[in-house]
């Protein structure tokens, strides 16, 4: 028996209507980051191993037990991407983007890779919409700023029901006394503990904050929080971030204990969760990584940015975009004769250039089923080309929702269209 091929656990194929939301999400977000002044940048898909074991910290879960590597035909490690943000700053060292001028804001679109155990909302190959900026500003501002940004993407894609967590884990001089009343805290409390949290007593103590174990939550609400132990300079830019979020009227709660599960991040880290996801319910995650740049050996630089799962917005999104998911066809041609066929594939060559879709029928078909597969096509309208409308140098045009039909000259037939496609796409 041949053996039938199946996607791999944990990724899967996208398929129409559904694909049309993923585009629409993907230009959103393009249009939006263009507002704030973001460009594109696209990335490689696997980048040397080292990159994100120095990124991403080697003792984490994303690096130590959820990357595909593999060694290449020359012996080096590679592995496929299972974020971004190392990607950028290593491009930013590498293209010396730090010498043009003013800051730089970039975004990407595409696929990561997490060897993780699939579930709603978690995949093998899952997609990130994220942004970064990188150069010589801590500023407070820009903090909120970028959050202003991701919150209007969200809203414009239609998501209402969200919440966004902010927290400050503080810097190289704040963390590390502060890990260590941790760590001591924690030895204490050791035998209440399970083995991961155990582990990560001596390994990354402030993981143990992020643990979902139910039996273990009384306990981690009892440990001395970071908030606590800012030095002077974490905590004001903590204040200042805050009251740039309230400037701008966006509401936040603060969440002590979101450490994020990658090393590079100092001061603000915030995430934004929303209802309905089950345990995979963080659809956004970022914050601030001055110094990464300077850990891979370039020159001294602040960063700010975060990475948001396609995936899971769209799972977020299903309800609100169930109504009108599907790119609507413009245009479902019905002709009737050899002189018809002619007319109607030069006409369905304006309509497409103009920008209005249209499905051209190969064969001639009897009017009544051409115009059965019309309605099952859920186009918008029919234009009917048969010996009448040949002699009359006129197109019929049907709107499919009334039946109303109306003979009209080519040129104030596609002003109709235009106007009729020009209005669907402003109503997105
Ligand atoms: P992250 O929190 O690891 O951060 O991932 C960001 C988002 O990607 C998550 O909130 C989630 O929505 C989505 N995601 C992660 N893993 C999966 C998965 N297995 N399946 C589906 N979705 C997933 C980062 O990746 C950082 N690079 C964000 C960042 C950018 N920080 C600063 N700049």
């Amino acid at each position: 028996m041949t053996h039938r091929f199946q996607a791999v656990k944990g990724t899967r194929d996208i398929l129409p209507p559904e694909s049309a939301l993923w585009n629409r999400v993907e230009q959103t977000a393009r249009r939006v980051f263009a507002t704030y002044n973001f460009q594109e940048i696209r990335l490689p898909l696997f980048e040397e191993t080292e990159l994100f074991a120095r990124s991403v910290g080697a003792d984490t879960d994303i690096v130590s037990k959820e990357m595909y590597s593999f060694e290449d035909r020359d012996a080096r490690s590679l592995s496929l991407r299972p974020e971004a943000t190392a990607s950028v700053v290593r491009a930013y060292i590498q293209h010396g983007l730090h010498t043009r001028p003013g800051l730089t804001k970039l975004y990407y679109i595409g696929p990561m890779f997490r060897r993780e155990r699939p579930q709603k909302g978690r995949y093998r190959q899952f997609y990130q919409v994220g942004a970064e900026v990188l150069g010589s500003s801590d500023h407070p501002a820009l903090d909120a700023e970028i959050i202003e940004m991701l919150l209007v993407f969200l809203d414009r894609c239609g998501l209402r029901e969200y919440t966004l967590y902010v927290n400050s884990i503080g810097c190289s001089d704040c963390r590390p006394k502060y890990i260590e009343r941790l760590r001591g805290e924690l030895q204490k409390v050791k035998d209440q503990l399970g083995a991961d949290s155990r582990r990560r007593i001596e390994t990354n103590p402030l993981r143990v904050l992020d643990s979902k174990l139910p039996e273990e939550q009384p306990i981690i609400e009892k440990l001395p929080s970071i908030l606590d132990h800012l030095c002077d300079a974490c905590r004001d830019h903590f204040q200042k971030f805050q009251q740039e979020l309230k400037d701008r009227s966006l509401a936040y709660e603060i969440n002590k204990r979101l450490v994020r599960g990658l090393d590079y991040y100092i001061r603000t880290t915030f995430e934004v969760t929303a209802p309905g996801l089950g345990a995979q319910n963080a659809i956004c995650g970022g914050g601030r990584y001055d110094g990464l740049a300077e850990l891979l050996g370039g020159p001294p630089t602040k960063g700010m940015g975060f990475a948001l799962g396609t995936d899971r917005l769209l799972l977020a999104l299903r309800q609100v975009e169930e109504s009108g998911g599907k790119d609507q066809l413009d245009v479902f041609m019905v002709w009737l004769g050899a002189s018809a066929l002619r007319a109607a594939r030069m006409l369905a060559r304006r309509l497409r250039e103009q920008g209005i879709s249209t499905e051209l029928l190969y064969e001639e078909t009897k009017l009544k089923k051409a115009l059965g597969l019309a309605d099952k096509s859920s186009a918008r309208y029919a234009v009917l080309i048969g010996e009448d409308e040949l002699a009359q140098n006129k197109f019929t045009l049907r709107d499919m929702r009334s039946g109303q039909q109306r003979a009209m000259s080519e040129s104030a037939l596609l002003r109709e269209l235009a106007a009729s496609a020009g209005a669907s796409a402003a109503e997105e």
